[in-house]
C-alpha cells in the first residue's frame, strides 16, 4: 500500500506546521510549502522527520503552484496567509496594499485547486482555510470578510465541477499562532487575553485544534463543499 502524501501550502507556521506535526505522527509522508526558504528550514528542523519534504513555493504564482504536484499526492491543504495590510478602513482603501491576503488565500486556493485536481489519487480531497472573519466581521477587516466569504462560495462550486476531488473549507476563530505577532508588543497577549474571556469555550484556539478539524475533512469520504467552523464558539456571541 502506497503511505498517504499530503502538501500543505501555508505549512512553515502556525496551523499548517500543527498539521504537518498530526499528520507525521500517523505515518503520512508531507510535503510543506511557503516562500521563504528560511521559514522552511526552521519547520522542517523542528519536525524531524525523514517523511516531510519542503518546497519553496509562492501560492499566488501559478508555475510554483504547478510544480507542487510533480510528486503524486492524496490530499491538499492550504493555510497560507500574507497577512500584511489585510487590514485598512474601507475609505483609504489601497488595491495594492490589499494584494497579499487577496492573491494568498483566494487567487491562491483557485491556483491550488485548478492544480491539484487532475494530480489527486483517487479519494483525493483539498481544503482551503477562510475564518472567523467573514462571519463576525471589524471594522477596518472588510478586504478579509470578504475573502473569507468567497471561499466559501468558491468551495460550493468546485466540489461539483471538480468531483469526485473534494473541496472543503477550514473556518477558524482566533487561533494563537504568529500570525498576530503583527500586533505590536505586548499587545499580542493582550488581545487574545480578551478574545478568550468572550468566547464560549473560555480560550482561544490551539494550532492543533484546527490541524484535528482538517485532518477530519481530509479523511471523511462523504463530506464536501462544507465550511467546517473550528471558532470555540465565536459565532455564537
Ligand atoms: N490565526 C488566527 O487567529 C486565524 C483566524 C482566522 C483565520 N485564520 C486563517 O488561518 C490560516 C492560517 O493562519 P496561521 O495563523 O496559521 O498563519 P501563519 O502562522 O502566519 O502562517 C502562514 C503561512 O503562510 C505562508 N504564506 C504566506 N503567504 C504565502 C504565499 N503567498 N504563498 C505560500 N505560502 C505563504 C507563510 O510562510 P512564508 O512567509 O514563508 O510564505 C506561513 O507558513 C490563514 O488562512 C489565516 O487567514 C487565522
Amino acid at each position: 500500500m502506497t503511505t498517504e502524501h499530503v502538501i500543505i501550502v501555508g505549512g512553515s507556521s502556525g496551523m499548517g506546521l500543527a498539521l504537518a506535526e498530526t499528520l507525521l505522527s500517523e505515518g503520512s509522508e508531507v510535503t510543506i510549502a511557503s516562500r521563504s526558504p528560511e521559514r522552511l528550514e526552521k519547520a522542517a528542523r523542528s519536525l524531524a522527520s525523514d517523511r516531510v519534504r519542503t518546497v519553496q513555493a509562492d501560492i499566488a504564482h501559478e508555475n510554483d503552484v504547478a510544480r507542487l504536484f510533480n510528486e503524486p499526492a492524496d490530499h491538499v491543504v492550504t493555510t497560507a496567509v500574507d497577512g500584511v495590510g489585510a487590514y485598512q478602513p474601507i475609505a483609504e482603501f489601497d488595491v495594492d496594499t490589499a494584494r497579499g491576503v487577496l492573491d494568498s488565500k483566494l487567487i491562491g486556493a483557485i491556483l491550488l485547486a485548478k492544480h491539484a485536481a487532475p494530480a489527486l489519487r483517487p479519494g483525493g480531497s483539498i481544503t482551503l482555510t477562510s475564518g472567523i472573519a467573514a462571519y463576525r466581521p471589524s471594522p477596518r477587516g472588510s478586504m478579509v470578510a470578504a475573502v473569507n466569504g468567497a471561499l466559501a462560495s468558491f468551495a460550493r462550486a468546485a466540489a461539483l465541477e471538480l468531483a469526485p476531488v473534494r473541496v472543503n473549507v477550514i473556518s477558524p476563530g482566533w487561533v494563537d499562532t504568529p500570525v498576530w505577532d503583527l500586533i505590536p508588543g505586548s499587545g499580542k497577549a493582550a488581545t487574545l487575553a480578551a478574545k478568550a474571556e468572550a468566547l464560549p469555550v473560555g480560550r482561544v484556539g490551539r494550532p492543533e485544534d484546527i490541524a484535528h478539524a482538517i485532518v477530519a475533512l481530509m479523511r471523511n469520504g462523504f463530506i464536501t463543499g462544507t465550511v467546517l467552523h473550528a471558532d470555540g464558539g465565536h459565532r455564537l456571541v
